[in-house]
């Protein structure tokens, strides 16, 4: 039975990914760091077939202790500051865990067990202001946030011990991956929890930022069997995972309107306060060499995205 470490199994992706992985028969370990309260609500349905270990990406001693009691055979470094305004208010916190992270987790690997097979979720969002569309592995980055400028330090700080050390490490360059689980600050979710509370007479209006801002978003399920995918080639190498459509953030929002039979127009309202400093303006990817390589397709399309979350904020908030 192989061994599979994920860091932030607590967020959306870790939680996809464990499940993902105790279906094909992994003994799976859960990096997770210490809190006065637990934060396991998007794990709770498989605590019971989870090991978690204490760590912190900022704790070197912490992550080699983490890899010397799980013994792993796959490593998925998911943990990250990830929320984008955040990076602008916290930006050298977003690089000690984002950035610097990075090189703690695969240092750690190096010293107790270097054939250990290193995932690293890198972003779209270190295509920032794009130099060409669709963007691919080969696209040159220039990051739009501290985020995204923290991201391309640990892409390339995993290709680098790929390079260095002949270690198993790959890159995955994910575009936006949205699902029931996603934080209630990304726009989707904000979004669609949004439309719902107005529907049930929860809240009155919904403020949104840049509405023009576009996006390539998929489903964070499809998302997770691309990360494994990665880690099951004979040879390590970066890929791009994305749709290849893209939407603008009002188009999302007449979906979700539409959904629960409201018209935006009634609702929604800008505010500046979710205007970025600076704005990634358009995301879209060419996942080409992932569908060619690994053999890896989206299944869910952005229409049906909207609906699986509207319909799961509903069912919430209705009960
Ligand atoms: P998420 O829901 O925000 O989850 C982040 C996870 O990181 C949480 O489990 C969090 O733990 C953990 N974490 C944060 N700081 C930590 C630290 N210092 N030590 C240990 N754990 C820490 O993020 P996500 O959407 O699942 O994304 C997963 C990864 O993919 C992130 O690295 C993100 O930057 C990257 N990514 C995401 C997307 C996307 O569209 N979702 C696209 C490209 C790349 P707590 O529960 O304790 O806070
Ligand atoms: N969050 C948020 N809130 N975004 C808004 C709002 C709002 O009220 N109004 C408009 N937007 C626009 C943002 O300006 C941005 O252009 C777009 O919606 C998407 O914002 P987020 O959902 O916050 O995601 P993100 O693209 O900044 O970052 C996500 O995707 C990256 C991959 O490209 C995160 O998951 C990152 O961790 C990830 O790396």
């Amino acid at each position: 039975m192989p061994t599979a470490l994920i860091t932030g199994i607590t967020g959306q992706d870790g939680s996809y990914l464990a499940e993902f992985l105790l279906d094909r028969g992994y003994e799976v370990w859960g990096m997770v760091r210490r809190a006065s309260t637990d934060s396991h609500e998007r794990i709770d349905h498989i605590l019971d077939r989870l090991h978690l270990v204490q760590g912190d990406l900022l704790d070197q001693p912490s992550l080699m202790a983490a890899f010397a009691v799980a013994e792993p055979d796959e490593v998925y470094n998911l943990a990250a500051q990830s929320f984008v305004p955040t990076s602008w208010s916290q930006p050298v916190l977003t690089a000690e865990f984002t950035a610097v992270g990075v090189t703690r987790m695969l240092e750690a690997i190096r010293q107790v067990n270097p054939a250990i097979r290193f995932y690293q979720a890198s972003s779209s969002e270190m295509f920032g202001m794009v130099r060409e569309t669709p963007q691919t592995e080969l696209t040159p980055l220039h990051p739009r946030s501290p985020y995204g400028v923290a991201k391309c330090y640990g892409h390339y700080i995993t290709v680098n011990y790929r390079e260095s050390y002949d270690m198993f490490c790959c890159s995955g360059i994910l575009f936006n991956h949205e699902s029931p689980r996603r934080g209630l600050e990304f726009v989707t979710r904000k979004v669609t929890d949004g439309a719902v509370r107005i529907k049930l007479g929860l809240a009155e209006r919904l403020s949104l930022g840049n509405l023009d801002a576009q996006r390539d978003w998929g489903f964070a399920g499809d998302y997770v069997h691309a990360m494994w995918l990665m880690l099951q080639q004979d040879t390590p190498d970066d890929f791009v995972i994305a749709t290849g459509k893209t939407h603008t953030v009002e188009r999302l929002v007449e979906l979700a309107f539409a959904q629960v039979g409201l018209d935006p127009n009634d609702h929604v309202d800008t505010d500046p306060r979710f205007v970025r400093p600076a704005e990634v303006d358009i995301l879209v990817g060419d996942a080409t060499k992932a569908r060619t390589k690994l053999g890896w397709e989206p299944r869910v399309s952005f229409e049906e995205l909207i609906a699986m979350m509207v319909n799961a904020d509903l069912q919430r908030l209705s009960s």
